[in-house]
């Protein structure tokens, strides 16, 4: 056998080749098989811890918020200080566990070698880095809770499907923290990403936290879509003010836009969906987050005037709350 003929695999034999290499896609492959499941476990705990972490902290500041009530009923007795300091400080403690199973969880998927698995596979998404975000910016900034990682989560069970529709333009709408749009970003790098939202702060804090994780972001304070024209996304998320409450608690531009849905909980999701259909271009997609109360056949009803299909990705109770991720596509 001659020289140009030659049938070894070394790495100088394929240096040249590196887009078409049989070699090197089944060693990555099987590291893959090898890797995955117990990054996938692992991923998974840290997760599920944060989502407790995230409860007791909520718990301890409806607690505190408590105590401080009783205080003032007992006209600022300073026998409470104490206790009311103790509350404080183990929220502290909390928020900084928090930071550090973050930092982990992160940290666990580099060294289990994820970057590999993100390059050979489009089955995961990472959990963007959140440590640059002072916990204080969360009394103004929608705080990422089991809502947002169900978006999240809702949206790496159909990266198959996103994949394959080859997206360029994606946008969130009302991004918060801007955690979602980042993840998409990071999954989808190619992507031209944009996110809008009511609240000045929040999009600062979305900017912010995509340009900490090399996610190119344009964020426009704006309500919903309205001040995009002809523009059309290739995949549109939102995860809504969602909570049934009173009309008039509606249409803030601070931390009660996080959460304030009017009647049916569905007042600025309503909204948004009229919208839709000019904005979403025409072989797009477009997921949302609702609740029970939400009513959420009748979005499907109302979508389904406007052309759409719809189907449910994901569902979790969390607590009494029933949560779901619908898309919709024509
Ligand atoms: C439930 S929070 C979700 C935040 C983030 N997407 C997440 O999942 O963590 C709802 C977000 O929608 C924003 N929002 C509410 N009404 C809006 C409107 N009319 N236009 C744009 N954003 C709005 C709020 O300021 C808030 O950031």
């Amino acid at each position: 056998m001659d020289d140009t003929a030659s049938t070894t695999t070394s790495v100088e034999d394929n240096t040249g080749n590196l887009l078409d290499n049989p070699t090197r896609d089944t060693l990555a492959e099987g590291l893959l098989g090898l890797l995955k499941p117990t990054v996938d476990q692992l991923d998974e705990r840290v997760r599920a811890t944060r989502i407790s972490q995230l409860e007791l902290k909520q718990q301890i500041e409806s607690l505190n918020e408590e105590l401080q009530k009783v205080k003032e009923a007992l006209n600022n007795h300073p026998d409470l200080d104490p206790y009311v300091k103790k509350l404080i400080a183990c929220k502290h403690k909390v928020t900084v566990v928090l930071n550090v199973l973050q930092a982990s969880q992160n940290q666990n998927r580099a060294q289990a070698g994820l970057c590999l698995i993100r390059a050979a596979s489009t089955d995961t998404m990472e959990t963007p880095y959140q440590n640059h975000i002072d916990s204080k910016d969360f009394d103004h900034v929608y705080e990422p809770a089991e809502d947002s990682f169900l978006l999240i989560d809702a949206l790496e069970k159909d990266l198959e499907f996103l994949s394959s529709k080859k997206p360029i333009f994606c946008l969130e709408v009302g991004s918060g923290s801007g955690v979602v749009i980042t993840g998409l970003g990071m999954a989808f790098p190619q992507t031209i990403c944009f996110s809008t939202d009511i609240n000045l702060k929040a999009c600062v804090m979305s900017k912010s936290t995509a340009s900490h994780n090399r996610v190119a972001l344009e964020c426009v304070n704006m309500d919903l879509t309205s001040c995009f024209l002809d523009n059309k996304f290739d995949i549109i998320i939102f995860n809504p003010p969602y909570v049934v409450t009173e009309s008039s608690e509606c249409g803030g531009t601070d931390i009660t836009a996080s959460w304030a849905g009017g009647v049916k909980g569905r007042q600025v999701t309503d909204r948004l969906l009229n919208m839709i259909p000019k904005q979403l271009a025409e072989g797009g997609v477009f997921y949302l987050l609702l609740i029970k109360e939400n009513i959420p056949e009748e979005v499907a009803d109302i979508m389904m005037k406007h052309g759409f299909q719809s189907e449910t990705v994901i569902k979790r109770q969390v607590r009494n709350e029933h949560q779901l991720v619908m898309k919709f596509y024509r």
